[in-house]
């Protein structure tokens, strides 16, 4: 470097470290995110997902002439080519939604996949648009064909979560009615999930990406690792350890001292995180949202008392506090999509969903810029120095 002023970066060893980016700022210590310099609490207090998918994508917030374009571009490709539907039928109805989601947007690109050249600045927008508008209805169909229910077709008069919510929720023998209450919860929610810099799904979408392959198949790729229980997958798996302590009667007290003592691998799910040593900012913003949802839909559901009671031994118990782990983004997304009334294995879906534009914005940054080289993550080798095969 002090003769040549490249960095190991230069050479292409993505040392996942030292991505350049400049797209989300992240302050684990402070527990400040910022999305293109815009704080998270301010974009979730005022903004929109597209809006803010927008700001992602090309780096300032959008005229509302502009959004109102990019709204009506995503309104008319919610279409999914009618074979594509047949997909569907395919998978068994027991396939896990993050399963269905992946496979459906790796099978987008036989559809749509039609240029010679996947990063041609034009056929990069209309990917971008086609994925922002087809992902949510994959992501309905894939709720609709667990529960062995008929698709609906999109309603392109309404907008992004309007549409979703009613194809997930809508049937054919009744009309819809929207609940403005779940609408601007949801498109919070989704706000809070568009980007996290280099997290291990992003990191995945920007090596697949960097290899020259389209952007269907990054974001499958990327959907993939989002649905591990370490990452996106910790959303579900929050919700079944609160049923697990609210059945097994063990109380909130004996589940933290079981985490304690690494029963059996027991991690305290929704806690924790690589880069928050702090409060994740999103955490404190659902939790104040699960309130207000729950209360705005009458309901009272004990698992909410349950993730409160764990919150409040955790930051009083030494264990967590030593070791600095603190309610993360998972920790209570999953008692609202709950009273919303999704199933349990469509919580890393509506993830994916939020997280599709962060995704989205990093292949482009890395993929529009001229001095994008294949990734190729360093190894630090610990096998056995070198050897003679015995003779014989
Ligand atoms: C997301 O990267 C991102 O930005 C991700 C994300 C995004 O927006 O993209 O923020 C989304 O993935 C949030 C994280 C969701 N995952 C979970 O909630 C799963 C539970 N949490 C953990 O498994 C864990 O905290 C991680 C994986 C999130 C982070 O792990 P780290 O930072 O590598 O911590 P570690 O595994 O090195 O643990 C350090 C210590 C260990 O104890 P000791 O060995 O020192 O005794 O903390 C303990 C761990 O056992 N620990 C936990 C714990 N997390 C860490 N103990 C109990 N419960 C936990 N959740």
């Amino acid at each position: 470097t002090r003769q040549t002023g490249l960095t190991a970066l230069d050479y292409g060893f993505v040392n996942t470290a030292s991505t350049r980016s400049a797209i989300t700022y992240i302050d684990g210590e402070q527990g400040i995110l910022r999305y293109r310099g815009f704080p998270i609490e301010e974009l979730a207090e005022n903004s929109t997902y597209l809006e803010v998918a927008w700001l992602l994508m090309y780096g300032e917030l959008p005229t509302p002439d502009q959004l109102a374009e990019f709204d009506d571009k995503i309104r008319r490709h919610t279409l999914l080519h009618e074979d594509l539907k047949r997909f569907f039928s395919a998978l068994p109805h027991t396939a896990h939604p993050m399963s269905v989601l992946s496979s459906a947007v790796a099978a987008l690109s036989t559809y749509y996949e039609d240029s010679s050249d996947p990063h041609d600045p034009d056929h990069v927008e209309l990917t971008t648009i086609r994925l922002l508008a087809k992902m949510p209805v994959i992501a309905a169909y894939a709720h609709k064909k667990s529960i062995g229910q008929a698709f609906l077709y999109p309603d392109n008069s309404l907008g992004f979560v309007e549409n979703f919510l009613r194809l997930n929720f809508g049937n054919m023998a009744e009309p819809y009615s929207l609940d403005p209450t779940l609408v601007q919860a949801l498109d919070r929610l989704l706000i809070l999930h568009e980007d996290h810099e280099q997290n291990a799904s992003t990191s995945t979408v920007r090596l697949v990406g960097s290899t020259g392959a389209n952007l269907y198949s990054s974001i499958s790729a990327g959907i993939q690792a989002l649905s591990g229980p370490l990452h996106g997958g910790a959303n579900e798996a929050v919700l079944q350890m609160l049923a697990r302590i609210r059945d097994s009667g063990e109380g909130v007290g004996k589940f933290v001292e079981r985490v304690k003592r690494k029963e059996d691998g027991v991690k305290l799910m929704g806690f924790g995180h690589r880069v928050y040593k702090n409060y994740d900012p999103r955490a404190k913003i659902v939790k104040e949202s699960a309130d207000a949802v729950l209360e705005g839909l009458g309901i009272n559901d004990p698992l909410l008392d349950i993730a409160k009671e764990l919150e409040q031994f955790a930051l009083e118990d030494d264990y967590f506090q030593q070791r600095r782990l603190y309610p993360n983004v998972d920790f209570y997304t999953g008692v609202i999509y709950k009273a919303m009334g999704f199933p349990t294995r469509m919580f890393t879906v509506l993830f994916a969903i939020g997280r599709l534009p962060g995704w989205i914005a990093h292949w482009r940054e890395m993929n529009l810029d001229p001095q994008t080289k294949i990734g190729r993550p360093q190894q630090l080798y610990t096998g056995s120095l070198e050897r003679h095969y015995p003779a014989r």
